[in-house]
């Protein structure tokens, strides 16, 4: 079973913004409790602050053996029709991820143009928001409406 978790700009920055939002733990640790959580489960971790790397890294992944992907493009959520774009590619489960509630933040926020490439959207839940995508994806559970 294998999980690649896709983290996109800034989130390399994660302990050092804005606490309030993001909390205090760099993704480094956040992925070895992760790791730690989920022993069966191997997590490839990919971050990048370039878009077009993102893309490339998306691309990639729809030739490779992987239960799913989870996907936190940071800002890009927000406007990155590329990464959209890439993400119809892979014939996998996606989940977008958010550390913060992006629905209670600046007007910005409250639209990602990645959802509807994604089979679901976990936001809110701080860390917790990149386990519960785990639960689902190691899981194979398939929500029962909306899904062939
Ligand atoms: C974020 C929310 C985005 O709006 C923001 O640009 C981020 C992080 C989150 O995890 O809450 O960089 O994706």
């Amino acid at each position: 079973m294998k999980i690649l978790i896709i983290n996109g700009p800034n989130l390399n920055m994660l302990g050092r913004r804005e606490e309030i939002f993001y909390g205090t733990e760099s993704f480094e640790k956040i992925l070895k409790e992760l790791e730690e959580k989920f022993p069966k489960v191997e997590l490839e971790y990919f971050q990048s602050n370039v878009e077009g790397e993102i893309v490339t890294r998306i691309q990639q992944a729809a030739d490779e053996k992987l239960n799913g992907i989870i996907i936190n493009a940071g800002a890009y959520s927000h406007y990155s029709y590329a990464i959209h774009d890439a993400l119809m590619i892979p014939q996998l489960p996606k989940v977008e991820v958010h550390l913060s509630n992006i629905y209670m933040r600046d007007e910005f926020r409250r639209k990602s143009v990645l959802s509807s490439a994604c089979d679901g959207i976990i936001a809110g839940f701080g860390k917790d928001s990149y386990r519960l995508a785990i639960d689902f994806l190691s899981g194979n559970q398939r929500p029962k409406i909306g899904f062939k």
